[in-house]
């Protein structure tokens, strides 16, 4: 009985005095609605995570082994947002916005070396997304997934098909995503990959092997059909292009203006 509760706190924090304090402020200050509950978890979340500015997050986002968590000035994490940060640990850049129950999580209990997520600045990833960073996962700055993209840094080892796959252990590799990439709704990365910087992967496409530099890539397995560098002026898009007043203010606001 003692080892699994020793277990599952292990696997709730780096100890059990920072698991007191972590289950304390977040029992506090994790539930208050409105922007009064945003204001008052920005300041209280400083004595269990690394704060670099005010952060927004929405009530009832979970935060586990919080101690492991950076999040950089501007972060938005909408309510429902899952962070699990075992070591490896994750780390938020500077104006990235994580939706509506995404869930980014180390899933490090096997001490594997290059465990972590990393996401850069200024990216958005949608609704239901999942990382899994057993491999690690680096994403660079200004990266944006639709709904219901996945990153999964691991695999199961099944080369023997006489023992069950759970005993046979994992490999895993790392995923790297560039700068600048759009990876559509329900796109899945899965481990050893890179895609290159510019990228944009179209909804649904099962990502296997590594991706060229501003590559459009679509399908399963997912494989490049134009270069954007070599496209011609894309009258599709020209005749409805949308910006609004919102998507000013935030640029301005990431960018430090005061206009
Ligand atoms: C990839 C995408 C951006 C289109 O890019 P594009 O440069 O305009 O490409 P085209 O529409 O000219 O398509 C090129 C080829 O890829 C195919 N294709 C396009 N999108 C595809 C997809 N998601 N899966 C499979 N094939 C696709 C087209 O049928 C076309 O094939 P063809 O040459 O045999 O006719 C778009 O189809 C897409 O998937 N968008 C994602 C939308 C989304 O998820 N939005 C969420 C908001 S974050």
């Amino acid at each position: 009985m003692l080892t699994r509760i020793r277990y599952y706190l292990s696997a709730q924090a780096s100890s059990i005095p920072v698991y007191i304090l972590e289950q304390f402020i977040l029992t506090l200050f994790g539930w208050i609605p409105t922007a009064l509950g945003v204001a008052l978890r920005s300041l209280a979340y400083r004595l269990i995570m690394k704060l670099e500015g005010a952060v927004a997050i929405e009530a009832g986002a979970r935060l586990v082994w919080a101690n492991n968590i950076r999040l950089g000035a501007g972060v938005f994490l909408d309510h429902g947002v899952y962070l699990h940060a075992l070591p490896g640990g994750i780390s938020i850049g500077e104006g990235t916005s994580v939706m509506h129950h995404t869930m980014l999580h180390v899933f490090n209990f096997r001490d594997l070396p290059h465990a972590g997520i990393t996401v850069g600045k200024n990216c958005f990833l949608g609704e239901f997304n999942v990382i899994r960073g057993q491999g690690g996962v680096l994403i660079g700055d200004n990266v944006y997934t639709g709904p219901m993209v996945k990153f999964v840094a691991v695999n199961h080892v099944f080369a023997d098909p006489h023992r069950p796959i759970r005993e046979q252990g994992i490999t895993a590799q790392g995923i790297v995503v560039e700068d600048d990439v759009w990876l559509g709704a329900g796109v899945t990365v899965v481990d050893g990959v890179t895609i290159g910087r510019g990228s944009v992967i179209g909804a649904g496409a099962v990502v296997t092997t590594d991706i060229p530099a501003y590559s459009i890539a679509v399908g399963v397995p997912a494989k490049p059909v134009k270069d954007r560098r070599q496209m011609e002026k894309n009258s599709k898009q020209d005749a409805n292009i949308f910006f609004g007043e919102l998507e000013q203010i935030r640029n301005q606001s990431l960018s430090g203006g005061t206009q």
